[in-house]
């Protein structure tokens, strides 16, 4: 279902934002070589408490991390874990904050110390497309026009759009309607409108889209092996165009 939010409702989901923004700032100082994702999810666990929100993540269908961290050909919802990060890994970090019952979500690639040209190259060609889609996330618009903007600018470049998994309407609950496919046909699917909240994630790999899942049943990784990247804002849509909920700028 697709819940409208009001401007107070998205200043409070701003919040939220604002927030996790700084939670992404601080890891990306604290990512190099040596570092665990499970001290990166200590962190946030600390930091969200010392900011009176919580993290979403911990008890949604039982996944008990407050911080999602997928490692080079893991697409998403990797779990934290003890192993020390090498020089040279791609990291995504994912996470749901929750302030005052409202929510914000965003996903962010790090490098971890000095990587090769195609880990440099497959974060900059994602965080691109990104942005490709917010420019279209304008009242009037359709859904397929911010899938498209995303597929076309990717698939130029010789990468591929994971389709197992979208962008999301958010708001009270992690994953509210519409669904926002990485990928589709240009003035296709749902009209924007106005106080509409949502995420954009593409997940991008550097070969084919399709992906196995680990044996815990959470972990996505690329079926070929090979890297994926992602980026994820939470924006909200209003008069004067998309805002982006959970800007680091
Ligand atoms: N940003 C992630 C998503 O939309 C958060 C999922 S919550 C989790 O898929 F519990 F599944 F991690
Ligand atoms: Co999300």
């Amino acid at each position: 279902m697709i819940v409208i939010k009001t401007e107070e409702e998205i200043e409070k989901m701003h919040e939220a934002g604002k927030l996790l923004a700084d939670i992404h700032k601080q890891i990306k100082k604290m990512i190099k070589p040596g570092v665990t994702t499970m001290e990166i999810n200590n962190f946030v666990d600390e930091y969200l408490a010392e900011h009176g929100a919580t993290a979403a993540q911990i008890g949604y269908n039982g996944y008990e991390y407050a911080t999602c961290a997928s490692i080079n050909d893991e697409i998403c919802h990797g779990f934290p874990r003890n192993e020390p990060l090498v020089e040279g890994d791609l990291v995504k970090i994912d996470m749901v904050v929750e302030l005052d019952g409202w929510l914000a979500d965003s996903a962010w690639s790090y490098a971890v110390g000095e990587v090769s040209d195609e880990v440099k190259d497959l974060m900059k060609v994602t965080k691109e497309s990104l942005y490709k889609g917010i420019e279209k996330a304008k009242i009037g618009n359709r859904l397929g026009d911010i899938g498209n903007a995303i597929q076309t600018h990717v698939e130029e470049r010789g990468y591929s759009v994971v389709r197992d998994f979208v962008g999301h309407g958010i708001g009270r609950e992690i994953h509210e309607g519409p669904q926002v496919l990485h990928y589709g046909k240009a003035g296709r699917g749902q009209r924007i409108t106005e106080g509409m909240v949502f995420t954009i994630e593409p997940m991008i790999n550097v070969g084919e889209y399709p992906l196995v899942m680990d044996e815990n049943g959470w972990t996505a990784r690329t079926k070929d092996g090979e890297l994926s990247a992602q980026y994820e804002h939470t924006i909200a849509i209003t008069e004067d165009g998309p805002i982006i909920l959970t800007n680091q700028e």
